[in-house]
């Protein structure tokens, strides 16, 4: 299991030495390297802002390396911001301002950088009329306290409806509005999870819910999942044998791999759930975004589980991440059970973002089919250019989602990472979504970013992918662009 190390705890030369062990594998082992090897894992949240490093000998004994190249790497880090230090008191990462920060393109300090480290979508055109009809609706409010613990009834009626045109049944008394997807998950894990609980993941999986497993002391164990599917079976004999006291899942093109669990399949699971009496809780925040007309639309999971499945949704992708909302939908005990413990954490979503993403909701069908044209275009445009920029790749067509899951042409993800970021391009590697280790195979690229930016992001990669010395071919050097 790959460690993250936060804020205030100090990492040992033997776990840094780990973490780094893809840049231990690699031929070019110079001083530039490790810093950079170093950025990427603090790029990648796996060392994050004042973790304590280890001492630069401890270091250097357990790369097997010169304390002269250590001491290089993180003189080289230092200019860079990237670490501090102070007599006494030891070198720690520090993050400096206006530096490469998820989301966007671009950075305060290098203006010039793509930054495909995050699938995050610009807000739907529709989005401002949806905002100046709200406003108008809000002094109506102004007589109310505005703490809606469960959120604003209107909402989760809407919620509710969509739920029952999608075959699950559903009264608003069952919805609970949210702070995003990733908050209704940290509410499950609070209400099912305790230190040494087993949760199931598939494997890859998001970031940000193996890091939330890991946060809350329990132990993800993993099942795979590769763009050709889900290993059904692994995971009926994994819930029967680990016995986890949760599965979390993204049946519903997930990320990265952007694969969708057919009927049959969420039958099987939600029958293997029923039989071990697992919670599930289902991921939907891509749910919206089939990029394939021939993608036939399989019931929620929750309709083979009703009262095991906790199913959370998402307003980020669909419509706009800045709104912050997200919703649980889930047997009416289990939605009473998360408001209950909702207040040790917060006390409501904020009114004028639940309005807006009510009548978003109340939006004609041709917004999001407008919104997927657009992001079909974006895909295919990708697909196209790294094909030809990155040949010795296998660039697939995912049937939905916002990211592409690459085959590499060797274990050399972190490697490219490093070398995309010196080319102008912030990426994550597959072991960013790794459960259990590994998938240095992958890499894993978003194509939110407007089309022009994602051929210059293919171009780079291209350089970068020669540079750490795969088969890819780079079509032609870029102009202008140093090697950092
Ligand atoms: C699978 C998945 N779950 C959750 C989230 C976070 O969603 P939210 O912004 O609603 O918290 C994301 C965002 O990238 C995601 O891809």
């Amino acid at each position: 299991m790959e460690p993250v190390f936060s804020t205030g705890g100090r990492v040992s030369g033997a776990s840094l030495a780990r973490l780094l062990g893809a840049w231990r594998q690699g031929d070019r082992r110079g001083s530039a390297d490790l810093a950079g090897a170093v950025r990427v894992l603090v790029l990648d949240g796996r060392l994050t802002v004042g973790t304590r490093l280890p001492a630069e000998r401890e270091l250097a004994d357990a790369l097997g390396v010169s304390r002269t190249l250590v001491t290089a790497a993180l003189d080289r880090l230092r200019e860079d911001g990237l670490v501090a230090s102070r007599r006494g008191a030891g070198t720690w990462i520090a993050m400096p301002v206006g530096s490469a920060r998820p989301g966007g393109t671009g950075t305060a300090s290098a203006p010039d950088m793509l930054d495909l480290s995050c699938a995050s979508p610009p807000a739907l055109p529709e989005i401002a009329s949806a905002f100046d009809a709200a406003r108008s609706r809000m002094p109506a409010l102004f007589a109310e306290p505005g703490y809606l613990p469960l959120g604003l009834p209107e909402l989760r009626e809407r919620i509710a409806e969509r739920y029952t045109a999608r075959g699950l049944p559903t009264h608003a008394d069952q919805v609970l509005v949210t702070n995003g997807a990733q908050h209704a998950f940290a509410l499950a894990l609070r209400m099912l999870v305790g230190p040494g609980d087993r949760v199931l993941m598939e494997n890859p999986s998001y970031p940000n819910a193996i890091d939330a497993v890991r946060a809350s002391h329990a132990l993800p164990v993993a099942v795979a999942v590769t763009d050709e599917g889900w290993d059904v079976e692994g995971m009926e004999v994994m819930l029967r044998q680990a016995a986890p006291r949760l599965a979390f899942l993204m049946p519903d093109f997930h990320n990265p791999t952007g694969t969708y669990l057919d009927a049959a399949g969420r039958e099987r699971l939600g029958a293997a759930a029923r039989r071990t009496r697992t919670p599930v809780f289902v991921d939907e925040t891509l749910v919206d975004l089939a990029l394939e007309p021939d993608v036939v639309e399989a019931p929620p999971l929750a309709a083979f589980a009703e009262d095991l499945v906790i199913t959370a949704g998402s307003a980020s992708k669909t419509y706009w991440g800045g709104l912050r909302l997200g919703w649980v939908r889930a047997p009416v005990e289990m939605a009473r059970r998360m408001v209950a413990i909702r207040p040790a954490l917060d006390l409501g979503s904020p009114v004028l973002e639940q309005l807006v993403l009510a009548e978003l909701l109340a939006a004609p069908a041709t917004v999001l089919d407008r919104r997927r044209a657009e992001f079909r275009r974006r895909r295919d445009v990708f697909v196209a250019e790294l094909r030809e920029r990155c040949p010795a790749w296998e660039v697939p067509t995912p049937a939905g989602g916002l990211a592409l899951w690459c085959r590499l042409d060797g274990p050399v993800s972190t490697r490219l990472a490093v070398a995309a970021e010196g080319l102008g391009v912030l990426v994550a590697p597959g072991s960013r979504f790794a459960v259990t280790g590994g998938l240095e195979h992958h890499m894993r690229l978003p194509f939110t970013a407007p089309e022009d930016q994602l051929a210059d992001a293919a171009r780079r990669l291209g350089l970068a992918a020669s540079a750490v010395g795969g088969t890819s071919l780079a079509a032609e050097p870029l102009a202008g662009l140093a090697i950092t």
